[in-house]
């Protein structure tokens, strides 16, 4: 009798990491979402057990025991390098400063997924983050989580966390850009990171507040970290807008939707059509150039269009989920490129300016960035994306 299993998105990806293509389900078994939307996304089948099971090939024993003293002479070279299996990281501490919308939802989810030993919430407004903390205790009963949470008022409380999420400073109201923001969220970000430099000096850092691309630049700067541990959130949350858009248009749902945003967290931002496939096909299988391009837009203007909606504040959702990817590729929960704002040194064609492009981030920070195969016009916004920024910052 096959005990009942719950399924999970880690067995999915452990199921991809040993190069499976299906994953056997027995009727008894429970599979969560996250692990249907991973096997989605990783080309994983599911499919109902038990399967047939291929005979074994008997081999002979003169032939098994010539292999075995072949493989123990010095001259064999094991042809499968014996690639570690990615292990899931558990972080013993995340760091969110900053708890308004996007930090409380951070931690939330964080914590619901089991994330860290500790959350540890800070704001500078009294009583929020203890607030937000002993809140996310009390759900413990239901929810389970080991994650235990703090909240503080001081920035030093920083102190010995692998990941510090920055989404402090003030977010947008009607009418403003995000660039509007840049004086006032100087500062804080500048507050920030000197406390990160001094307190947690080997953290990674992924910033939210914006305008994203020069805060990124600005914690760069005053942490005088390297660039692999200073990221920017902006490419996952654009790309799950233009993810959105595309499977409302197309009228499927977005787990059949890849599709990746790269370049500024502005109006300069660079969806890429060209890579984004619905159920594994090119977009024109399902949308004329002109619902293509209203996708586009609507992926550019989404935040925009929350801010509209709200007057009193930005996203918060969204943005959350946008840093919880992120830290799951940085755990080792998610594999493959993902986009992040970081700083480029040449890739692309784009030097010393921070832009988001497909990244491969891991317990480090980031690992590498990946050059996909963009059209020139997709290109050439990437670079109009960079000149804007480094304009802005002049
Ligand atoms: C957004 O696009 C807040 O910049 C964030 O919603």
């Amino acid at each position: 009798m096959v005990q009942p299993r719950v399924i999970g998105a880690e067995h999915i990806q452990d199921a991809y990491q040993r190069g499976r293509i299906v994953f056997e389900v027995f009727s008894d078994d429970i599979v969560t979402d996250l692990a249907f939307e991973t096997a989605a996304r990783l080309g994983i089948r599911l499919t109902d057990g038990p399967l047939e099971k291929p005979a074994v090939v008997k081999t002979d024993g003169a032939k098994a025991l010539m292999r075995g003293l072949y493989r123990s002479s010095s001259r064999w070279v094991n042809p499968h390098k014996n690639s570690p299996r990615r292990q899931i990281q558990r972080f013993s501490k995340l760091a969110l400063v900053g708890t308004g919308g996007v930090g409380a939802n951070i931690a939330h989810l964080a914590a619901m997924q089991n994330m860290a030993d500790e959350i540890m919430l800070i704001d500078i407004v009294p009583g929020i983050a203890a607030a937000i903390a002993m809140d996310l205790n009390h759900a413990s009963g239901i929810t389970r989580t080991s994650t235990r949470c703090f909240g503080s008022e001081e920035l030093v409380q920083v102190a010995g966390a692998d990941v510090i999420v920055v989404s402090a400073g003030i977010a947008r109201r009607p009418g403003m850009t995000r660039a509007d923001l840049i004086d006032v969220n100087k500062r804080v970000i500048h507050v920030t990171a000197e406390a990160i430099r001094t307190s947690a000096p080997d953290a990674i850092v992924i910033v939210v507040t914006n305008p994203l691309d020069e805060m990124t630049l600005e914690m760069l700067k005053v942490t005088q970290f390297p660039r692999e541990r200073v990221l920017g959130m902006a490419g996952t949350l654009d790309s799950s807008r233009f993810r959105n858009s595309l499977a409302n248009a197309a009228g499927v749902f977005p787990a059949d939707v890849e599709a990746m945003t790269i370049g500024s967290h502005g109006d300069e931002m660079t969806p890429i059509p060209s890579l984004a496939r619905i159920k594994g096909m090119p977009l024109e299988r399902f949308l004329t150039e002109v619902q293509i391009e209203a996708c586009v837009k609507d992926a550019v203007t989404g935040g925009g269009q929350v801010v509209a909606l709200k007057k009193s504040g930005s996203a918060t959702v969204a943005p959350a989920h946008g840093v919880v990817e992120m830290l799951d590729h940085i755990r080792g929960a998610r594999v493959g490129p993902v986009p992040a704002t970081v700083m480029l040194l040449g890739e692309y064609g784009v030097h010393d300016i921070v832009l988001g492009v497909p990244a491969h981030l891991g317990k480090s920070g980031l690992v590498e960035v990946e050059e996909l195969n963009i059209t020139a016009t997709e290109r050439h916004n990437l670079h109009a994306a960079a000149e804007a920024v480094r304009k802005r910052l002049e």
